[in-house]
């Protein structure tokens, strides 16, 4: 009965690992997909990871019953309590508010400024207000999915724009779930940096791109906005601009998704990394958010991950989670218990969880001292190029501006694998394999 069938092709990034997996040199090295490896070119289990899953095991009362249809309780409150900002802490930052020079606080929320330039929002108004539901959802794509959904059954805009590049799941997960997806300018191959508001010079032209396609977007509709380390660009907007793009979007109506993937590896600081969110939701604005604890946590594979709807009331947040439901119990009844409960232990633990940012930064300054120690390495082979968007972006991937004929000799004669876009896993390099890419880079822009 499927005889006529035609063979699909390969994912665009996980089948970069099927094609490595088929090749047999030793030298081959898989940058495709976003899985940090260690120096030795090993996954990794965060020791932290070990040790609550210890905890787990030595607990007998724990059983196997199936969760509730939104999940772990414990999970999904800490989980919001990680991206949104804290619940309780105003008294300890009313005291730096105290001791700082630097500090303004309006409303329920406290913005803790370092310096004049630079504000750290800690505490979140709309978890203390009880705004916020949450439900878990099977790593960043269930939630992403789970989130489109919704929109498409309850929203009046049924249209997203997402940036353009973005993650190559993106589209079809959001025109798969019944939403009608547009793009919006996001990066500026000609600067290698953000495509904010470009000015043509060749025409003389002002094109506003990020900002002209947000400002021309119609009323209401969704926006797709990558809370750090954007994927696969590497370029996130500065703190000025994303204040730029909050008073855009809100001044049109238009609804923030954040994805937030990379909590933690862009800067290394878990609440830094938060901030455009918590940006977005300090003056009472609402959004949904998509997390992800495979990258932070290495739990590619446990799948976990949470879908937040920030609400203007109480009453309509608990509404939303009564409808959530109604989107995940025909789509997967309800989720796994063994990664949540890991990540609720560990969130819960102070020890746990001071030991984890510990781990979390040792990853993203490995992955800051590969973006420098490839840097050199083209600088010391005279690669032609400005190769210093390898230090500028942020994140896990760098985007080389290799074109696809470029990656394709650099896989056939190099065996290294990365998505046809350039994009390549800075997670992936070691000192040892850096070499071997600064030469395959460098043959492919010399020959
Ligand atoms: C990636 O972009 O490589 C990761 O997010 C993994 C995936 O599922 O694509």
């Amino acid at each position: 009965v499927f005889g006529h069938l035609a063979r699909a092709p390969e994912d665009p990034i996980l089948g970069v690992t099927v094609a490595y997996n088929k090749d047999p040199s030793p030298v081959k090295l898989n940058l495709g997909v976003g899985a940090y490896r260690t120096e030795e070119g090993k996954p990794l289990v965060l020791n932290v990871v070990r040790r609550a899953e210890q905890t787990l095991v030595n607990d007998s009362s724990r059983v196997k019953e199936y969760l509730p249809i939104v999940g772990l309780a414990d999970f999904n409150k800490l989980s919001a309590k990680l991206i949104f900002g804290a619940d309780s802490g105003i008294n300890i930052v009313k005291q730096q508010v105290i001791e700082s020079s630097n500090v303004f606080s309006s409303r329920n929320h406290v913005i803790c400024c370092r310096d004049a330039s630079y504000c750290l929002i800690l505490c979140s108004p709309a978890i203390q207000e009880n705004r916020v539901t949450t439900v878990q959802c099977l790593s960043g794509t269930g939630s992403l999915r789970v989130g489109a959904e919704f929109l498409a059954k309850h929203y009046h805009q049924r249209t997203i724009y997402i940036p353009m590049p973005t993650w190559g799941n993106h589209p079809k997960v959001f025109t798969l779930a019944g939403l009608s997806v547009k793009t919006y300018r996001y990066y500026d191959p000609a600067t290698r940096g953000l495509n904010f508001q470009g000015l043509n010079l060749s025409c003389f032209l002002h094109l506003h791109g990020l900002l002209e396609d947000l400002g021309s977007a119609p009323s209401g509709a969704i926006v797709l906005l990558h809370a750090c380390a954007h994927n696969p660009t590497g370029v996130d907007p500065t703190l000025g601009q994303w204040a730029q793009i909050r008073q855009l979007m809100r001044s049109k109506g238009l609804l923030p998704f954040f994805d937030s993937a990379y909590q933690g590896f862009a800067s290394g600081n878990l609440d830094e990394d938060a901030q455009s969110v918590r940006m977005f939701v300090a003056d009472g604005g609402e959004c949904l958010v998509a997390q992800s604890y495979a990258k932070n946590m290495g739990l590619y594979g446990e799948r976990v991950g949470a879908l937040s709807s920030v609400c203007k009331t109480a009453d309509v947040a608990s509404r939303v989670e009564s409808q959530l439901k109604l989107v995940i119990r025909p789509m997967y009844s309800n989720p796994p218990i063994h990664g949540a409960s890991i990540v609720a232990t560990i969130l819960k633990d102070r020890n746990m969880f001071h030991y984890w940012t510990i781990e979390l930064k040792a990853m993203a300054d490995r992955i800051i001292s590969m973006r420098q120690q490839l840097f050199d390495a083209l600088r010391s082979r005279g690669t032609p190029g400005d190769w210093s968007h390898i230090i500028k972006q942020i994140g896990m991937f760098t985007f080389t501006g290799l074109n696809s004929e470029q990656v394709t000799f650099m896989t056939k004669e190099y065996h290294i694998y990365m998505t046809s876009d350039g994009r390549i896993s800075m997670a992936g390099l070691s000192s040892r394999t850096i070499p071997h890419l600064a030469d395959a880079i460098h043959a492919a822009v010399t020959r």
